[in-house]
């Protein structure tokens, strides 16, 4: 086992109590955006919106509209998803592949097709609950870049989410706010610092198969 990994990965906790005087430095903080920003997604679609934010009194509104906690991190990162997914996002994405690798549209023809068809087959829910899991997969990366960073975190699902979207002028757009992470340092007296992680046994959920 890589221990680096793994004592990251036990040092970690949801915190639920943080230190008001800590501050995420910039470097660290643009690792972490980087780590959202190079997230894998199916067909690479990145339907989502990251927001980072320090500002004290949007904070203290977006406390107000979830736990306490979040207002005492340095930065909360509020993930939201994409509601739709149009046969014009999926050229829009064809358009940045084709620009950034220096290939013809006509040579991702045959993606383009594909990933239309398997996006037209699902109902407006599924789409948006597809985007929904991207956005997680993102929310993962996050919180193991954390961890290795010796930052805390917590993964929140707990908050208002139309109030969210309200506070950060995004009601009227295509995206809405899924799950929520503030970020920064555990408060000395946090309790659930030294509390035992409590996980099911490994082999009662992964099976190796050789
Ligand atoms: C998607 C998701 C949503 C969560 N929502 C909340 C929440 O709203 N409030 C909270 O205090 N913890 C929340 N948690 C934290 C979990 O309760 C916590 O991760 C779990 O109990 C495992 O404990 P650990 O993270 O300390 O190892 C959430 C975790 C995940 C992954």
């Amino acid at each position: 086992m890589n221990n680096t990994i793994i004592n990251a990965l036990n040092w970690r906790y949801a915190t639920k109590k943080y230190d008001t005087t800590k501050t995420v430095s910039p470097q660290d903080l643009e690792t972490l955006i980087e780590s959202l920003h190079l997230s894998p997604s199916s067909f690479g679609f990145q339907p989502w919106k990251f927001f980072v934010i320090s500002n004290p009194e949007l904070k203290q509104n977006l406390a107000a509209q979830s736990q306490p906690s979040v207002g005492q991190a340095s930065h909360i990162i509020v993930c939201a998803a994409k509601k739709t997914l149009t046969p014009m996002d999926i050229d829009n994405w064809m358009r940045e592949i084709s620009e950034q690798r220096g290939v013809s549209i006509e040579s991702l023809a045959g993606y383009a097709e594909m990933s239309k068809g398997y996006s037209q087959s699902k109902t407006q829910d599924e789409i948006f609950s597809w985007n929904a899991r991207q956005v997680y997969i993102a929310l993962g990366f996050l919180l193991e870049t954390s961890a290795l960073l010796g930052i805390d975190a917590t993964p929140m699902e707990g908050f208002n989410p139309e109030k969210f979207d309200e506070l950060l002028g995004i009601s009227d757009s295509d995206y809405t706010s899924v799950v929520i992470c503030p970020i920064g340092y555990r408060a000395q007296d946090d309790a659930y610092a030294n509390v035992k992680k409590v996980r099911y046994p490994k082999d009662s959920i992964i099976t190796v198969i050789e």
